[in-house]
């Protein structure tokens, strides 16, 4: 008897994951011991090589999902009479101005909706009215719509104000380039299990060393307080809390796999080919995107639902994961959507199958095709 294959996850992360990745997880770790110790600093040196970062930031991991390094960073790197410009475009700029009402920190912000991208002449205009903005904080790919936010060019006006730069790059780090030598950021975070493919248990932030180095006092929590992370991880090689020991592994052997299939460019190029078959093959069934072409990115796309009245996406998103796959629903405030992932151990296999999966389904709940309310579609240019 053949046992079935678990589905395939179209999600942002946790995603698909090799058996390689998997089968490193098989081995126990003792938490203090060198051997565990020079796991984490390779991968710490690892990371900081994706992003050309090695001379002038370190890497600081962080037990917990992504959103502990946002917070973890945040508290961090901003001074407490410092304040924030927080660009929204989606849940996850939003959650960022959350985390500062939490923390306690001055913030304002610039919140474009549900996906509009934030035009960098505004943020350059917001930074030139209030000095006393000390740091820009910016989504790189706000998983929320899927749009690809302007990063260089946020980058740019901020770095020209003089002000410092902090970037969620949690569903972009390994699959879209980031050169520190050219990209002025103070903090970048990301995590495990999205673009480097691993399974979740911790994040990482990259940072700016000189900074980090006057960032003592600034946390208010002991457990997300990266300097002392930093520190002791500088001193004795370990983290200071348990850490995620099979994650660890994990993402060590799933490092491997990033290298060897060439790299940020090599996982952008098939993440890429996935994004566009997965469009195009939409598109054929009359599904639109909510994004035109240049503002896709090649890690999750936001679809429309469709009009037809049979349309529900609960049914839908069960009937998909009955064929083999599961999508993701959508987290637009204003028109009904949904989502597909394009990351994970995805290849065009899957994108075909996925693509079939769908329209066996529409078949199935008699909806002719996908596209949605034309009034869904009356949206500003941008
Ligand atoms: C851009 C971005 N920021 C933050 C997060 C939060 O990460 P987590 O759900 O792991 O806490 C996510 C999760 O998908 C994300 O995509």
């Amino acid at each position: 008897m053949s046992v079935p294959r678990e589905p395939y996850l179209l999600t942002p992360g946790p995603l698909t994951t090799s058996k390689v990745t998997q089968s490193a997880m098989l081995r126990d770790w003792g938490s203090w011991d060198y051997d565990f110790n020079a796991l984490t600093a390779e991968v710490c040196r690892r990371l900081l090589a994706v992003a050309h970062a090695e001379d002038t930031h370190v890497c600081v991991p962080l037990q917990g999902s992504g959103t502990y390094v946002v917070e973890g960073a945040l508290a961090t790197l901003l001074p407490r009479d410092g304040k924030a410009l927080v660009l929204m475009n989606g849940a996850y700029g939003q959650r960022m101005a959350r985390i500062l009402q939490y923390l306690g920190r001055d913030f304002t912000t610039l919140d474009m909706g549900d996906y509009l991208p934030p035009p960098p002449d505004r943020v350059a205009a917001l930074l030139a009215a209030d000095p006393g903005i000390t740091h820009v904080a910016v989504v790189h790919c706000e998983t929320s719509s899927g749009i690809l936010n302007p990063l260089e060019a946020i980058a740019e006006v901020t770095r020209r104000q003089g002000r410092r730069l902090f970037v969620d790059a949690m569903s972009s780090f390994g699959a879209l380039p980031v050169d520190a030598r050219e990209l002025p950021f103070d903090g970048l975070v990301s995590s495990a299990n999205k673009c480097f493919e691993g399974v979740p248990g911790f994040g990482f932030a990259l940072l700016r060393r000189e900074v980090l180095e006057q960032c003592a006092g600034h946390a208010h929590s002991l457990s997300l307080d990266l300097y002392d992370q930093w520190r002791y991880l500088e001193r004795t090689g370990q983290w200071r809390f348990t850490p995620p020991t099979h994650v660890v592994a994990a993402f060590a052997s799933a490092l491997d796999q990033h290298e060897a299939e060439g790299g940020v460019a090599g996982r952008l190029a098939r993440y890429t080919l996935n994004r566009d078959l997965l469009v195009s093959g939409m598109r054929a069934m009359g599904f639109q995107t909510l994004l035109d072409n240049r503002w896709l990115s090649p890690i999750i796309v936001t679809f429309h639902s469709p009009a037809h009245p049979n349309f529900q996406f609960e049914t839908f998103y069960q009937q998909v994961k009955q064929r083999g796959f599961l999508l993701y629903p959508g987290k637009l405030t204003q028109v009904e959507s949904f989502r597909v992932g394009c990351i994970g151990q995805l290849f065009e296999e899957q994108m075909h199958g996925v693509l079939a999966a769908i329209r066996a389904t529409l078949d199935d709940l008699g909806i002719p095709d996908g596209s949605p309310r034309p009034e869904d579609l009356d949206k500003p240019a941008f």
